[in-house]
């Protein structure tokens, strides 16, 4: 289990790691969005991830690509569908 925090509302969850960022979201039932089911071709999902990045698994070359594409990308940005959660606790912006 790891710590997952999502801003703007400041809630705190217990999650299992090993998911993705974008089924924890699901699971607390916060609003995160994703129309092509987790493939990394929508951007729906896109978030950002202020705190414990390393703790996240690597980005590949299909969300570095959908990401160069997406309007207010940061250097935080991930899509929550590719991003899968290590041990340590994250903290997640929900941008949409
Ligand atoms: S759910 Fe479509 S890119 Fe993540």
């Amino acid at each position: 289990m790891t710590t997952l925090t999502v801003l703007p509302s400041g809630k705190s969850y217990d999650v299992a790691a090993g998911t993705s960022l974008l089924k924890a979201l699901q699971s607390v039932g916060e609003a995160i969005h994703s129309k092509c089911g987790g493939e990394a071709k929508c951007d729906a999902c896109h978030i950002f991830v202020p705190v414990g990045r390393k703790s996240l698994s690597k980005t590949q070359r299909q969300e570095n690509e959908k990401l160069d594409g997406i309007v207010g990308v940061s250097s935080n940005s991930r899509l929550a569908c590719q991003a899968i959660l290590g041990e340590e606790a994250v903290t997640v912006e929900l941008l949409k």
